[in-house]
């Protein structure tokens, strides 16, 4: 019997050597790790506690509730609105802890191997959590991780104001050219990378 290649093998292949994610990818998880909570939290972030990662039993709690709201809203009616809606948010508030749970696993085993920094980062930002904001201010062009460091609203979606920008979920402002936090409710600097116009592209890398 020939061995069975599995459906998803050659589309991880590529995910693998995709170099082009490094350089984001380490400023990301440069972050996290400089971030990290004590050993208690860590603990319980990873599921020592369980003896099992805790991130893969936690995505199921937004999926779930997301899948089901979108059931709901479909076939169920004027009578399901409230049901659904319930859903949705039971959806966003399961998805901080498997957000936090999946940057605590990767950002732990990224440094020793490649193939897992490309695939992992590559799986946050399918999830909408990895993007990069490139923002233009007098001559000079400046990107920061595009999610929030404080609930992860999207930046892109927030509004220049000077030299910062401003997040659209809960105010907090962060300085382009640092990341550092002009006015809360952030506690944290926004991750930020070098970012540089070459023959007309923005090249975009971790800082050195
Ligand atoms: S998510 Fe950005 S300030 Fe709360």
């Amino acid at each position: 019997m020939s061995p069975r290649t599995p459906i998803g093998h050659d589309l991880i292949e590529q995910l693998g050597a995709l170099e082009a994610v490094d350089a984001p990818a380490k400023a990301v998880a440069k972050f996290v790790r400089s971030a990290k909570a004590p050993a208690k939290v860590n603990e319980a972030l990873s599921g020592t506690w369980l003896g099992h990662p805790v991130h893969p039993l936690l995505i199921v709690v937004p999926m779930g509730s997301w899948i089901s709201a979108v059931v709901l809203d479909w076939l169920g009616g004027k009578e399901a609105e409230t049901a659904a809606d319930l859903l949705l948010g039971a959806g966003l508030a399961g998805a901080v802890p498997t957000v936090a749970t999946g940057y605590a696993d990767w950002s732990d085993s990224e440094p020793a191997n490649d193939r897992v920094r490309r695939i992992g980062i590559v799986h946050a930002a399918s999830n909408g959590t990895a993007a990069v904001l490139i923002a233009r201010r007098g001559g000079r062009v400046y990107a920061l991780a595009d999610t929030c460091v404080h609930r992860e609203g999207s930046l892109a979606q927030g509004e220049l104001v000077g030299d910062c920008v401003k997040c659209p979920l809960h105010g907090s402002v962060f300085r382009l050219s640092d990341g550092s936090v002009e006015q809360g409710p952030a506690a944290y600097p926004q991750p930020v990378l070098e970012a540089r116009v070459r023959d007309g592209s923005i090249e975009v890398r971790a800082p050195q």
